[in-house]
């Protein structure tokens, strides 16, 4: 990939992936017709889809999204083994769904689902009354949740992870009392803004240091709404991060979702020398959103981002590595070892992508230090099944006048089917160059 003229212009992002994974969930549980527009349309969100008709839901494909006529509640039993691909978010949010009902579900994933620690599910769920097998220390998948009548608990969760939090809230919400999550940092709040929306009481209480506790009564039943998914902050961050490292350059991305528990990924560039515009701010189902324009300075500096951002840009790590790689300095990321246990083991395979072109990187048990440079073209990247590295890499690529090699870009349509189209509509010059099989 190489790039052509400066990138400009505007861009809508594909639906937020976190929010269209909840609606779709949420809505197999309810009574009723719930409507999903602007959704995210991705492999990873597709396997929801799936899951959800699966489990009783009658879901139908719309033109940017999903209509589904719910359970009331009353999911049945799949047929055969609920397949989640290459996402974390369908078969841990699912998993919390089936636990509270008499059921008995297997869940199977790709290499990179199959590596994925499922014990951070298993201790709530087991806590609450459900079995949950998976294999080996981690609980890796396949994993078989046999789902009971479920007791209420009060879990303070060891990681701020949102898909833990939503797990348990789900178990929760038909299990017999008060189940409580306190979530030890600020972790994204999907589930908590949009359960509202269907009819759910719950109560969230912020804690020092960014924390939450959420609360919920079992028992009561989602009632079916419309739900329009915002842009993906994350998927839009790539695009982002491209402008922000080319002097001259000025991209916005369109309606996308700027819920606070995502967005630090934007501080950052701003504390790095990017200049950062946000307009037209609006709610929708819960959740702001608004036009972001990111334009690249003559030359970005070195930020050592705090270990308490890391949660609000969770996903970003790729994004922000191609951006420490293109300023001047060095740039460290710390308190991130959740980083080891995404699609892929983020922090080697980024350190080692960078390697690959060149740039300075020290890798950590918890994070990296990065030192920007002059990144060489010519070098091979191994994705290793992980959607977000495959896209930071083709950022960093389309700078390049050699192009860069990808061992593998068959990850990206789980999230962003769109991303090469967009980066070439910006400007970038996206040459297909190799792909192994
Ligand atoms: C997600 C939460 C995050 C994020 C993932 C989606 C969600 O994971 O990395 O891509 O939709 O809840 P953790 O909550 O495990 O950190």
């Amino acid at each position: 990939m190489r790039r052509g003229r400066a990138l400009s212009g505007s861009f809508a992002p594909p639906g937020d992936k976190s929010i269209t994974h909840r609606a779709l969930l949420f809505g197999a549980l309810a009574g009723g017709m719930t409507r999903v527009t602007g959704a995210n349309r991705g492999e990873d969100c597709a396997r929801t889809a799936a899951a959800a008709k699966a489990l009783g839901a009658a879901v139908e494909t719309t033109s940017d999204g999903w209509r589904i006529e719910g359970t009331a509640g009353r999911l049945s039993q799949p047929a055969s083994a609920i397949d989640c691909g290459n996402s974390g978010t369908t078969l841990r949010l699912t998993a919390g769904t089936v636990a509270a009902r008499a059921l008995d579900v297997h869940f199977t994933g790709d290499v990179s689902l199959s590596r994925r620690p499922m014990r951070r599910i298993a201790e709530p769920l087991v806590a609450m009354g459900a079995t949950v097998e998976g294999q080996g220390e981690a609980c890796t998948p396949p994993l078989r949740v046999r789902g009971a009548r479920l007791r209420a608990i009060d879990y303070v969760l060891p990681m701020a992870s949102a898909q833990v939090a939503g797990c348990t809230l789900l178990a929760g919400l038909a299990a017999d009392g008060v189940t409580r999550v306190t979530l030890p940092g600020p972790a994204r709040d999907h589930t908590e803004r949009m359960l509202p929306a269907f009819g759910i009481a719950l109560e969230c209480d912020a804690l020092a240091g960014g924390g939450r506790r959420v609360s919920v009564r079992g028992g009561q039943a989602l009632a079916a709404t419309d739900v329009r998914v915002p842009g993906d902050f994350s998927a839009a961050a790539f695009l982002l991060a491209a402008a922000a490292c080319e002097p001259g350059a000025r991209v916005t991305a369109r309606g996308v979702n700027l819920n606070p528990t995502r967005t630090a990924f934007l501080e950052v560039l701003v504390e790095m020398g990017a200049e950062v515009r946000v307009a037209n701010q609006r709610l929708e189902t819960g959740e702001p959103s608004g036009d972001v324009t990111v334009s690249g300075p003559e030359s970005l500096r070195a930020f050592d981002v705090p270990a308490a951002w890391l949660p609000r840009m969770i996903d970003e790590a790729p994004a922000w590595a191609i951006v420490a790689a293109a300023a001047r300095g060095t740039s460290r990321l710390t308190g991130a070892s959740e980083l080891r246990v995404k699609e892929s083991d983020r922090i080697a395979t980024l350190a080692a992508g960078l390697a690959a072109v060149g740039v300075e990187t020290e890798e950590h048990a918890d994070g990296l230090a990065i030192t920007g440079g002059r990144a060489r073209g010519g070098g091979s990247i191994e994705t290793r099944h992980d959607h977000r590295v495959a896209m930071a890499f083709a950022v960093l690529g389309a700078r390049l006048e050699q192009p860069l090699a990808f061992d593998d870009v068959s990850s990206v349509p789980t999230s962003y089917p769109a991303f090469f189209d967009t980066l070439a509509a910006l400007g970038a010059e996206v040459v297909h160059v190799s792909e192994r099989a």
